[in-house]
């Protein structure tokens, strides 16, 4: 377990605040073991009603650390980022993220797996793969290209354009964009906590039935993705794009 992750209980609610601010919260290995532990108890936890993502009022996250991807690249499907995504895709309490700032590569397609995603207006999306010499990862090549259409979809995951909190929404990624990080926080708590007193069973129910028909595809898509991207973060062309980034300055 480590601090960089924040657990904080309201009642039902469990929120998770990725707190490493210094590195725009990039996330480590430590920081995913910790999430998909922390979803894990919380998944068969009867007392919990939904959990809630976020990091801070200026930053949602900067992706995968980058430092780690060159050190210590997850190299199967048993390393912690996927053990975190798979709980997240696996989670049957309803997941909530709030968005501001920057949230690169993981940091948007784990909003795909999200039920309720809440978005400053200014927040900066981005799925930088191909830049980086990688490829898709978490789902995004067949959640993307269903959502947007191919063309559109293309021009996010191949030539890796970015796009703000209000495009999020307009395209469906977001359930709302806000005036301000703090805004998309405010709501996001509001919205998690109605699952308080909403029904369990019904709840669970309802999502298990939205997200079963394409539960099983979408974890056969993760594991290949999985695969190209593990090979990819040992190629010449993703090694000269991440060393470039640590020696930037
Ligand atoms: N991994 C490791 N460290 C990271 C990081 C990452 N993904 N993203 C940012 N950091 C570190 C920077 O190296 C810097 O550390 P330093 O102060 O020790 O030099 C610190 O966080 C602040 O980053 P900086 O780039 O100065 O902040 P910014 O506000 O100008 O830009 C981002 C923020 C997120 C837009 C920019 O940091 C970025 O593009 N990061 C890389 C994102 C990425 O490609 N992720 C992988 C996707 S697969």
């Amino acid at each position: 377990m480590t601090d960089a992750i924040r657990v904080e209980r309201e009642r039902g609610l469990l929120t998770l605040s990725l707190n490493r601010p210094d590195k725009k919260n990039a996330l480590t290995r430590a920081m995913y073991s910790h999430l998909a532990e922390t979803l894990k108890q919380a998944d068969s936890d009867p007392d919990i009603s939904a959990v809630l993502i976020t990091g801070s009022s200026e930053c949602f996250t900067a992706g995968n650390d980058i430092a780690d991807f060159i050190q210590q690249p997850p190299s199967n499907l048993d390393s912690p980022v996927f053990h975190f995504m798979l709980n997240l895709l696996e989670c049957r309490k309803p997941l909530i993220a709030a968005v501001a700032g920057a949230a690169v590569g993981i940091g948007t397609t784990m909003l795909l797996h999200c039920d309720l995603v809440y978005v400053a207006r200014d927040a900066r999306l981005r799925m930088p793969f191909v830049n980086l010499g990688l490829c898709p990862e978490f789902g995004s090549s067949l959640i993307l290209p269903r959502l947007l259409g191919h063309a559109k979809a293309a021009e996010l995951l191949l030539l890796g354009e970015g796009f703000n909190g209000e495009q999020a929404a307009a395209w469906g990624i977001a359930s709302e964009a806000l005036g301000s990080g703090e805004e998309a926080l405010a709501r996001a708590r509001e919205m998690a906590l109605r699952f308080d007193s909403l029904p369990r069973e019904a709840v669970r129910i309802s999502k298990q039935l939205m997200k079963a028909p394409d539960r099983e595809v979408l974890r056969k898509v993760i594991e290949e993705e999985g695969a190209l991207f593990t090979q990819r973060l040992r190629s010449p062309e993703a090694m000269a794009a991440l060393s470039g980034f640590i020696n930037r300055h």
